[in-house]
């Protein structure tokens, strides 16, 4: 009970300090910037570094977890959000296709942390993961993902 008054008064207390008004543009540019969607200028990464070596077993759950929904539980590029995507216009990869990955660690790894964006603005088809994941964790998708053609031609 006491905690649930406490909880109100700093509600209220939040309320009255203007806490939920529109921000100033003037005041805060970062902040007004990120309303409209812009790039913050502090935009920081939400992850922790998590200190555990690279491993496609981690991938695996991360893949699930983070980009199976476009790609696929098994790369194919089927996931559930590819059926949104434009025919002929927006165009996702089929990840166990060998010959796609080969000898493309680099710039696979680039593009998981950067995205990629080859449609006007503001359309980013594959997003952005360099906020969302650790180095770590991105050489671990990637790891996971280059399994991916051996397991697809085993089935
Ligand atoms: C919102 C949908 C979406 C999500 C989520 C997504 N991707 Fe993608 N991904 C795409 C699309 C679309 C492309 C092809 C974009 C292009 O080539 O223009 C792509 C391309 C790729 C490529 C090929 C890049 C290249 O250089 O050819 C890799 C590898 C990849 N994604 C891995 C991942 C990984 C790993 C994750 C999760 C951490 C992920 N994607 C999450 C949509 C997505």
């Amino acid at each position: 009970m006491k905690s649930t008054l406490l909880l109100m008064a700093a509600v209220a207390a939040g309320l009255s300090s203007g806490a939920l008004a529109v921000p100033d543009m003037k005041e805060s540019p970062g902040k007004a910037a990120a309303m409209q969607g812009a790039p913050a200028e502090n935009a920081r990464p939400h992850y922790r570094p998590t200190g555990k070596p690279v491993s496609a077993a981690r991938g695996e759950a991360i893949f699930l977890d983070h980009c199976a929904i476009c790609h696929g539980l098994h790369g194919k590029g089927d996931g559930p959000r590819s059926a949104f995507f434009q025919p002929g216009v927006q165009y996702i990869p089929d990840l166990t296709a060998a010959a796609f990955l080969k000898g493309r660690d680099a710039e696979l790894l680039n593009n998981i942390r950067e995205g990629l964006r080859r449609l006007p603005e503001p359309a980013y088809v594959m997003p952005q993961f360099k906020y969302i994941l650790s180095e770590e964790e991105i050489r671990s998708v990637l790891a996971y993902v280059k399994t991916l053609p051996a397991t697809t031609a085993r089935k």
